[in-house]
């Protein structure tokens, strides 16, 4: 095997590995980064190059990952496990603009990946470096989308895959992802961060590739999300960007990509961030309005499963990130986010309800005069639509604990007659 033209290094000491070292924490515990060598790519590398392979057909062009490749890993072609991952639609809906009180609100929707979510463009990144490690055998724990994405991947390169899920608290459009494309799924009668302790100790134990977040190159496809926005954007920089905030790698994987186009010279500035975790699962909100480290939640709660997380790992480098940036965290309740979700879904652009916290956090943040309603803010919806149906037909039928069917749609019923349909078209 060849060696990398990246390293490893360690966030917290700085100590430094070669690129392939199967490792995700130093010594000293920190989590690990990939660094790139910036200094080569300034001399060779311009937005143009990026730009021109968008009329290009060849799949590490078409994916909206590998179309970024110097920026994300300078892998060969054969090398790649992709489905041709992003090229998400950006959308702009004056309708979701309003209701968060806002000029415009431009969304991302990442659920219209591979496999429903944003997860697949770390998910490309991490299984084909499993494969250049000659891996046969990958495990992630997941509140779903991770899961379901490296069930996909791992089983397009033909590795077995272990997926570790909470028990019962998990959307059933992931669950049937991870059980279809074959993972060994594995019910932890626990939450994510019970799931995500003992993958940990399995995959040491095994010698099994852990593909989380925790794993340096996940965040490095993750990247591509950010890439790939600004491209639509033209390269323009938005004030602020917006996203939910769970196990906490994407808004650290965008802060990345932020600084490293920045130190190349190739954006003038960086927007900030502002993460939006549920008032139920909102540990990094907490350290972020205390300025103390953060302390896990011990029983977190939230109809957004997907973010139902109390001690995410990524926290330190996240709260440096948004705090870099001059941005926020926010919190909002499980009300705010299926109300926004109401909104989004009724947009017909649609997404699931943990990607809908990045419209209530943003229309919260407007109200409270954080963002100003006539900055340029763009936020990511980061799953899609069916990956929860339970809770779009419970929220439309007031069948929800403790939520108030605010913007329901109600399903009806009809004797089966022309009348009886005719009767309730003009109700
Ligand atoms: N939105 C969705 C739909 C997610 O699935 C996740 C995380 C997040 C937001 C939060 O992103 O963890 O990078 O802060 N889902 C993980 C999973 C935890 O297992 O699928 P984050």
């Amino acid at each position: 095997m060849s060696r990398a033209s990246w390293c490893l290094a360690c966030v917290e000491c700085g100590a430094s590995y070669p690129g392939l070292d199967v490792r995700y924490t130093c010594q000293c515990g920190g989590l690990l980064e990939v660094v790139h060598d910036l200094e080569a790519l300034r001399a060779r590398l311009s937005l143009a190059t990026f730009d021109a392979r968008l009329g290009s057909r060849a799949p590490a062009d078409r994916s909206g990952v590998w179309r970024f490749r110097e920026l994300v890993l300078p892998l060969e072609t054969r090398e790649l496990v992709t489905r041709l991952e992003g090229n998400t639609r950006l959308y702009d809906s004056p309708a979701i603009a309003r209701y968060a009180g806002l000029d415009a609100l431009l969304l991302k929707h990442e659920g219209e990946n591979p496999t429903g979510s944003f997860k697949d463009r770390g998910m490309t990144a991490g299984v084909s470096i499993a494969r250049r490690l000659g891996m046969t055998r990958v495990a992630c724990a997941s509140t779903g989308n991770t899961s379901a994405s490296m069930a996909s991947y791992a089983a397009a390169a033909g590795m077995r895959a272990y997926v570790l899920i909470p028990e019962g608290k998990i959307a059933y459009g992931k669950l049937a992802q991870a059980l279809a494309y074959g993972a060994k799924t594995i019910q932890i009668e626990g939450d994510f961060d019970a799931a995500m302790k003992l993958v940990r100790q399995v995959c040491d134990a095994e010698g099994i590739y852990l593909l989380n977040s925790i794993n340096p190159f996940r965040i490095e496809g993750q990247k591509a999300l950010l890439f790939e926005l600004l491209q639509d954007l033209g390269w323009e920089v938005p004030d602020w960007i917006v996203l939910p905030g769970g196990n906490l790698g994407n808004n650290t994987a965008l802060w990345k990509g932020l600084s490293e186009l920045h130190a190349l010279g190739l954006i003038p500035r960086r927007p900030r961030l502002a993460v939006v975790q549920a008032t139920g699962a909102n540990p990094l909100y907490r350290a972020f309005v205390s300025g103390q480290d953060l302390v896990p939640v011990e029983r977190p709660e939230t109809v957004a499963t997907a973010i139902r997380i109390g001690n995410p790992v990524s926290w330190k480098k996240s709260l440096r990130a948004v705090r870099e940036s001059g941005g926020v965290v926010e919190e909002v309740t499980d009300q705010e986010i299926l109300d926004a979700k109401a909104q989004v879904d009724a947009a017909g652009i649609g997404a699931e309800p943990a990607s809908c916290a990045t419209v209530a956090g943003a229309r919260k943040l407007a109200l409270r005069g954080v963002i100003r309603r006539s900055e340029r803010v763009c936020g990511v919806l980061t799953g899609h639509l069916l990956k929860d149906p339970d809770v779009v037909v419970a929220y439309h039928r007031g069948e929800l604990a403790g939520i108030a069917a605010t913007f329901a749609n109600r399903p009806v019923r009809s004797a089966a007659t022309l009348e009886g349909v005719r009767g309730l078209l003009s109700e």
